[in-house]
């Protein structure tokens, strides 16, 4: 404003005309390379996941869902004949790697939105970098009620901790009609200490007591002295809420230190990958988990799913994240129609209100309704693992107060 008012001789006024011209016409430059995507061409879309690390089946599965989405969606003809194309960049499960990855996918590429993390950490860390930017963002599977609070670009279609929590204290309490439980869970990942919390809150309401509360973190070999502390309180159950590769190591050495078959082993979501039970072997067989769908589930769109699935990835059984990738994906899609119709474009700002708008769309991993506070409730399914495979047992509705 105060150049505006200054008087200027010509010559530098000359000089600032120049510069002026050459802001404006890099500034027009930078507005029709972001334009392009929303105009011709493929439609950029990002994937930021741990395709590589300790959780690098999250990361696979969840980009495998995503990819068939895509897939259906490029031979349905895409949005008006224009393709989707997706970036898949690593971030090793690493909350740094996830903010980077973030911001090369935006500021390089150029997406229209983001779709990821499944750790919960790492979706706080990458909703960081598309807030600022004004990227829309949806998590498929971090249930964390911090990655959605006050970043009105971040969504998930997926349920919450608060929500998994009451329905691992049900089905502890109800099911399974134990009411001593100990703990042992990863301070270092949001998602575990978040759901720890939670699953106390709502297991006390329920008249249950923790008699043992432990922490280890992600990725420690040694957890032999938090397990002989458990071992010392007597709990009748052992809750785990971690991610899949410590907690079949977990259980290993809990069976080694005379935590035995008749305490079960009990997880989050977290636990969803087939290398849980490769990992855990014997010792981790008839523990229970809580998740968002389950291959044999009664009801539900999962089992056509899952046929589809198997008939492209050559007879593979696809987890709960790769359903749930596939869902954020298409549930994408449908706001970029709906924002399309009716903006002409796919502005951040307008695609993230399209996002939240979402309301009733029959999922694989269930009917996904956003709701003010930009999650999806769904209902969460317990299942064990037998013979290795996650076995459903039951669905459990639990609420809130
Ligand atoms: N809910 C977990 C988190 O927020 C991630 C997860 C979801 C892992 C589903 C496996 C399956 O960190």
């Amino acid at each position: 404003m105060r150049i505006m008012t200054m008087k200027m001789n010509p010559r530098t006024d000359h000089v600032r005309r120049t510069f002026l011209a050459g802001m404006l016409a890099a500034g027009a430059m930078l507005f029709s390379s972001a334009s392009a995507n929303a105009e011709e061409g493929p439609i950029l879309i990002g994937h930021y996941a741990s395709m590589t690390g300790k959780e690098a089946t999250f990361g696979q599965s969840t980009d495998r869902g995503i990819r068939l989405a895509v897939k259906e969606i490029n031979e349905a003809g895409g949005l008006h004949g224009r393709k989707l194309e997706l970036k898949t960049y690593d971030d090793k499960g690493e909350s740094q790697e996830a903010g980077k990855a973030v911001t090369r996918l935006i500021t390089d590429d150029k997406v229209v939105a983001v779709l990821g993390e499944v750790a919960s950490s790492l979706s706080l860390a990458g909703g960081a970098v598309c807030q600022q930017f004004g990227v829309p963002m949806i998590s498929p599977s971090s249930t964390n009620p911090r990655v959605t609070i006050g970043r009105d670009m971040v969504s998930r279609v997926c349920f919450t901790d608060d929500q998994q929590a009451a329905a691992l204290a049900v089905f502890t309490k109800e099911n399974l009609k134990k009411t001593r439980v100990a703990i042992l869970f990863d301070q270092t990942q949001a998602y575990s200490k978040g759901l720890k919390d939670d699953f106390v809150k709502s297991f006390k309401k329920l008249g249950g007591e923790i008699v043992s509360e432990q922490a280890y973190s992600g990725g420690d070999q040694d957890f032999s002295a938090q397990l002989t502390t458990i071992r010392a309180a007597k709990p009748e159950v052992l809750l785990i809420p971690g991610y899949y590769t410590d907690g079949g190591n977990i259980a290993i050495q809990a069976r080694k230190l005379g935590i035995g078959k008749d305490i079960p082993l009990l997880g989050g979501d977290g636990w969803d990958s087939e290398q849980l039970g490769k990992i855990g072997g014997a010792d981790i067989e008839g523990a229970y988990y809580s998740n968002h769908s389950a291959p044999d589930q009664p009801g539900g769109n999962v089992s056509q799913f899952i046929e589809k699935f198997k008939a492209e990835y050559g007879g593979q059984v696809p987890d709960a994240l790769t359903g749930l990738g596939y869902d954020a994906c298409m549930v994408l899609f449908d706001a970029m129609k709906r924002c399309h119709a009716a903006t002409g474009g796919l502005k951040g700002k307008d695609l993230a209100k399209a996002i939240a708008e979402t309301k009733g769309y029959p999922g694989v991993t269930g009917t996904i309704t956003i709701d003010k506070n930009r999650n999806a409730q769904k209902p969460i399914v317990m299942v064990q693992l037998k013979n290795g495979v996650p076995t459903w047992v039951a669905n459990v509705d639990a609420k809130i107060e």
